[in-house]
């Protein structure tokens, strides 16, 4: 496996493997890799035969008072899962090549982070979308995969390929869970033994409204006010908690018979920030 931080060496060994003919797979990851990071690995693993992951704590996409200094940093573990998975190269590279200073140049998005995180977290998108779109050019892969425990995030990025004509097809990985249903997060580290047993009670809340759509409730609103109480209730504090377009990521009131939604939420346990959703199918 090769382990390098440096923009040139990744792309020259890509570029290598692709006159051998051999397809290339990227999944970015900020690291603290967990059963969710490796079950993207093992899914694109099945599509390409080469698969580069890449760690990078990105300063960009963290706000002022976010925990860009406290997150996780385990690269050596995490080395020996992306070996163990036969990765064939991780992409490490520091801040400082990432960044050169003084950059000129951002993106902007429109509308796509009006609600969700978008709304909560000011600038987050726009650094996700700076640093994907450094990676896409930097390791040019033919696939990349992203999860859909950020479902906004995969939204704008597949809106970037399409946008900017990014030569990437996307894929999108199902949420990894523990036994009692927590979505997997490197976050998670952050809980207490006590707050990480009431976690799942947002998993919990979220299946619950989703089992109710799916036998035909079609007004959501009194069951969401009624799943925020409960959660409440528990020690969550809400930041978000609703159904949305698919597509746009706007919130709804009503849900036409047949389509799908998007449920999701941010909740805070203590100052653990958990974020979770669910795709939603109402009754034809
Ligand atoms: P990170 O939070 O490390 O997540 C890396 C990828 O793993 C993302 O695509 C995320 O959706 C996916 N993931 C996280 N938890 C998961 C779970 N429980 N099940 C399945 N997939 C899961 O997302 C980022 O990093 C960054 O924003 C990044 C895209 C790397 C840009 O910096």
């Amino acid at each position: 496996m090769l382990v390098t931080g440096s923009i040139d060496e990744i792309r020259s060994t890509v570029r290598l493997w692709k006159r051998e003919r051999l397809t290339v797979g990227l999944v970015p990851t900020m690291g603290a890799l967990h059963e969710g990071h490796l079950h993207l690995i093992r899914q694109l693993r099945e599509e390409v035969d080469r698969v580069v992951v890449s760690i990078f704590v990105n300063p960009t996409q963290f706000g002022p008072g976010e925990d860009y200094t406290s997150y996780p940093r385990t690269l050596d573990d995490d080395l020996k899962k992306c070996r163990k998975l036969r990765t064939a190269a991780v992409f490490h590279p520091d801040s400082s090549d990432m960044y050169p200073a003084d950059p000129r140049l951002s993106i902007d998005i429109r509308d796509l982070n009006e609600h969700l995180c978008g709304a909560s977290r000011p600038g987050f998108f726009e650094g996700v979308v700076l640093i994907v779109n450094k990676l896409f050019n930097i390791v040019e892969p033919d696939l990349a995969i992203f999860g859909q425990k950020d479902f906004q995030q995969y939204q704008i990025i597949s809106r970037m390929v399409r946008e900017f004509n990014h030569p990437v097809r996307l894929r999108m990985g199902e949420i990894v869970r523990a036994n009692d249903g927590l979505a997997l997060s490197s976050r998670n580290s952050y809980l207490s033994n006590q707050e990480r047993l009431v976690a799942p009670s947002l998993y919990r809340s979220l299946r619950y409204i989703s089992l109710q759509i799916e036998q035909g409730v079609s007004d959501p609103a009194l069951l969401l006010e009624h799943q925020k109480r409960e959660l409440e209730g528990k020690g969550f504090k809400i930041d978000y908690f609703g159904i949305y377009s698919v597509d746009e990521l706007h919130p709804v009131d009503t849900m036409e018979p047949g389509r799908n939604y998007l449920l999701a939420a941010a909740v805070y346990l203590g100052k653990t920030r958990l974020i979770d959703n669910m795709i939603l199918s109402s009754k034809s």
